[in-house]
């Protein structure tokens, strides 16, 4: 029997192949103290995770049957993929199956940042009738700089040209032609910071991309810029958003992910113009379903030494 550990909140209709198998038995426990996980990792055969579960080198190394590390959406930086390597174990990710719902978080919060609707709500709710105070920015016409034209920039951009927005990007990896076909300017990252009314991140977070967005950038862009964040916490530096905030430079922000998650009683929430939610870009029945069933395939291959997609 293969043993599987999944230490992360996931869909159960998309973990139903692995529940269903004859040869494996799913052990699910979440929320699990640093010490707990380590004794349960000792003898599994595979790990599923979101990203809650921090996969550090020390967990791989207490680690002593692993065959496989399935993430149960896209980014893998909370897996230490040099360390799972050094010991032979493969790491696979689920790609594709959150891509709209995570461009639909951001459009949601695109609209909701141009619109103040959340401050408006909390207004509503407090009694008050303040008009006035939220009146806000239309798309129509204006620039929605991506920097980082994959998966989702791709789905993000198209639905912001239905709304006649203009939309260019920076990809170290977009072609004319792919810029031409989606309907974007393809441009540099000067360009796309110094031109953008709507700035918006959807690379990984790597070496290359920490802090991407820093007080430099910041001093380049437009007055009254707006910015959102559904990637990764680190690919913008928060304390330089703070401060570009703070002095006017930046009109509003629309977080999703943060350095440290969960973020606490984080100081750009004391600023009237940042919305958050809580890393919900994700987090739809469809998506959810659509990533386990993908990690869940995945790693009934591996174990049984088929054929798989994706490492
Ligand atoms: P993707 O791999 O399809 O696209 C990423 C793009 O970033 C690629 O086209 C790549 O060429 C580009 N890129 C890499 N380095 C770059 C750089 N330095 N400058 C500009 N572009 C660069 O990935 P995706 O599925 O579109 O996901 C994008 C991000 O969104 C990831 O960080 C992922 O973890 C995150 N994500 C967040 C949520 C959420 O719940 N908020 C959900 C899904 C994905
Ligand atoms: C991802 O990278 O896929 C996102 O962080 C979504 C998630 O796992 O919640």
């Amino acid at each position: 029997m293969f043993r599987v550990l999944i230490t992360d909140p996931l869909s159960k209709l998309g973990i139903e192949q692995l529940l269903d198998a004859t040869d494996v038995k799913v052990v699910q426990k979440t929320d699990l103290s640093k010490e707990e996980l380590l004794t349960e990792i000792a003898d599994a055969d595979a790990l599923i995770v979101r990203s809650q579960t921090q996969v550090t080198a020390e967990l791989i190394q207490h680690a002593k049957k692993l065959k496989v590390i399935g993430r149960a959406g896209v980014g893998v930086d909370n897996i230490d993929i040099p360390a799972a390597t050094a010991q032979g174990i493969i790491v696979v990710n689920a790609p594709d199956g959150n891509t709209i719902s995570t461009a639909e978080h951001t459009f949601a919060m695109l609209i909701s940042l141009a619109r103040n609707i959340p401050q408006g709500y909390r207004s509503i709710v407090r009694g008050e009738w303040n008009r006035k105070a939220y009146v806000g920015v239309e798309l129509n016409n204006k620039t929605l700089g991506i920097l980082g034209l994959g998966r989702i920039g791709t789905e993000l951009a198209k639905r912001a040209r239905a709304f006649h927005m203009n939309v260019m990007a920076f990809d170290p990896y977009l072609t004319e032609d792919r810029a031409k076909k989606i309907g974007v300017q393809k441009a540099s990252l000067d360009h796309v910071i110094a031109a953008s009314d709507f700035i918006t991140v959807h690379t990984p977070l790597t070496k290359e991309t920490r802090h991407l967005i820093d007080a430099k950038a910041f001093s380049q862009m437009k007055n009254g810029v707006r910015i959102l964040n559904c990637a990764r916490g680190g690919i913008i530096d928060e304390n330089a958003l703070f401060d570009a905030i703070q002095s006017g430079k930046v009109a509003g922000a629309a977080l999703d992910v943060f350095e440290t998650e969960p973020p606490g009683e984080h100081p750009l929430f004391t600023l009237p113009q940042v919305i958050a939610t809580p890393h919900l870009g994700a987090s739809t029945r469809e998506a959810q379903e659509n990533v386990a069933i993908d990690v869940s395939q995945e790693i009934l291959h591996i174990l049984r030494d088929e054929p798989f997609k994706n490492a």
